[in-house]
Formats: C-alpha cells, sequence, structure tokens
C-alpha cells in the first residue's frame, strides 16, 4: 500500500518543473538569460532546480572556469529531488541545493532565476525590487510571475491574491524597480494544460491503480475540485509570463 509520503511525493513526480513551461520555451529562456562560462547562478525559490540545473550546464566550463549554482528552496523534499538530479547530471560538485527562506539570502550572482516564487518575498513588486540588491551591474534575472490576462473574478482573487499585476502593469513595474527588459514571453494554453495535468497526473494514474484505497474518495474528490477550479474560475484568466530583466 502507498503511504502518505509517497503520495506527497506522487504529487510532483510527472511536473519537470513547477511551472507552465515548454522545453522549447526553456531553451529559449535559457538563450536570452546567456550564462557565461564561470558564472555564478542563484535560483530563489528553486524546487527541485530543473531549470538551474540546465542553466549551469549551459555555462559549462572554459579553462579553469567552471559554472556554479546555488538553489534556494524551504521545501526539504524538492531540494533532496534536486541534489539527486545534480548527482545523476554530474553536476553536484557544482550545484549546491539550500534549505533556507529565498527572502533571506544576501549572496548576489551574475543569473539570478525566480520562477513562481514572487510571493516568497512578499509579491510581485517586493520581489522585483529585493532581487536587484543580488543582481549586479551586467547580470540577468530570470523572472516568471503570475499576471491577470483577463481581469480577474472575485473568486480568483481570493485564489491568487491581490498582488498580482496585468502584464502591462508588470512590465512597467519591473522597469520602475530599475530593470531593462531584455525579453518578455508568456506562457501559451498548451503549456498552461499541460501543466496543470501533469500536476495532476501523479495522482490521477495512483487512483486509477488504487481504487480500493481508504484514501480514494479523498484524492478524487481534490483532483475533482481541482479541475473544476482551473476551468472554471483561473484558466485563460491567470497568465504567467517570463522576463529576462538585466541591469
Ligand atoms: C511554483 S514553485 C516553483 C519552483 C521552481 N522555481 C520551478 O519553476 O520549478 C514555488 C517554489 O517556491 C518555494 N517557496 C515558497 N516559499 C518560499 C520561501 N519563503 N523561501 C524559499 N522558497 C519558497 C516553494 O517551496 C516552491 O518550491
Amino acid at each position: 500500500m502507498t503511504s502518505i509520503d509517497d503520495l506527497a511525493a506522487i504529487r510532483y513526480a510527472r511536473m519537470r518543473w513547477n511551472a507552465p513551461l515548454s522545453e522549447d520555451h526553456a531553451d529559449l529562456l535559457l538563450d536570452r538569460l546567456g550564462v557565461p562560462a564561470g558564472a555564478r547562478v542563484l535560483d530563489l525559490g528553486c524546487g527541485w532546480g530543473e531549470l538551474l540545473l540546465r542553466a549551469v550546464a549551459t555555462g559549462g566550463t572554459a579553462g579553469a572556469l567552471r559554472t556554479t549554482g546555488v538553489g534556494v528552496d524551504t521545501n526539504d523534499a524538492d531540494l533532496a529531488r534536486g541534489r539527486a538530479l545534480a548527482v545523476e547530471r554530474s553536476l553536484d560538485a557544482q550545484v549546491t541545493f539550500v534549505e533556507q527562506e529565498a527572502a533571506a539570502w544576501r549572496e548576489p550572482a551574475d543569473r539570478v532565476l525566480c520562477i513562481g516564487a514572487s510571493h516568497a518575498f512578499g509579491g510581485t513588486v517586493a520581489a522585483l525590487d529585493a532581487l536587484t540588491e543580488l543582481v549586479p551591474s551586467g547580470g540577468r534575472l530570470l523572472f516568471g510571475d503570475g499576471y491577470w490576462e483577463r481581469p480577474p473574478t472575485a473568486e480568483a482573487v481570493e485564489i491568487f491574491g491581490e498582488g498580482i499585476l496585468p502584464l502591462a502593469d508588470l512590465v512597467e513595474q519591473a522597469r520602475a524597480s530599475g530593470w531593462r527588459v531584455l525579453h518578455l514571453s508568456t506562457a501559451d494554453q498548451r503549456e498552461w494544460d499541460d501543466f496543470e495535468a501533469r500536476w495532476r497526473a501523479g495522482r490521477q494514474e495512483w487512483l486509477l491503480e488504487n481504487a480500493a484505497d481508504p484514501r480514494a474518495s479523498e484524492v478524487r474528490a481534490e483532483l475533482d475540485a481541482q479541475l473544476r477550479q482551473y476551468v472554471g474560475v483561473y484558466r485563460g484568466v491567470l497568465g504567467f509570463a517570463y522576463l529576462v530583466l538585466g541591469r
């Protein structure tokens, strides 16, 4: 029988990363982030650090210059997954994962990633301001954040909070916080649908295989409510933008 811990791990098992992002789109963002050999890369709210590991790998090694990375998150299970991935890819000597509050991190880096984690700083505006302290002149930030694609209903605001901006305001805010917008792209509907389906996929598969488990009815109700909420409340309403910002 699957334990509660296994059910928690299953929740994210089918996800490549915890954001609406296709492989092609990730390649584009890493290209625009332009990680130079020998750079220090920092990922705040890294989860299991899939994009961090890829960013460090793209920087590579040139002579004595070895690209390094640090992932910071408060979720120990995600960090353990990240460390295992780093070992699998022979990047464990270059990439470390630290359990810490993102907002308490003080060491600057040449390339900083902050994707889906602006809430760790108190929201979009606070994150865009705070991150200027961590990116020196000539550095870049890959900032992934939610925005309202359409005016939200009260129900959508209740789920995602008051701090979400429309896209035009998000871009203006990035400028007001002192960044130059080098690149902007948004998750398309297929990326969103894939993200949402992958989030549920581990539990859907578990449910199909464990219909008689005493927890099955609870898991089924949770999955049904989440799908209903996605389709009924925020599909096409909540967007997700990727900005590569320079200073
Ligand atoms: C939506 S996930 C995004 C993860 C990752 N950036 C990615 O794209 O796959 C948000 C992450 O922020 C982390 N997080 C939430 N609050 C945090 C905090 N105060 N400090 C550090 N990380 C935090 C969560 O544990 C989670 O891994």
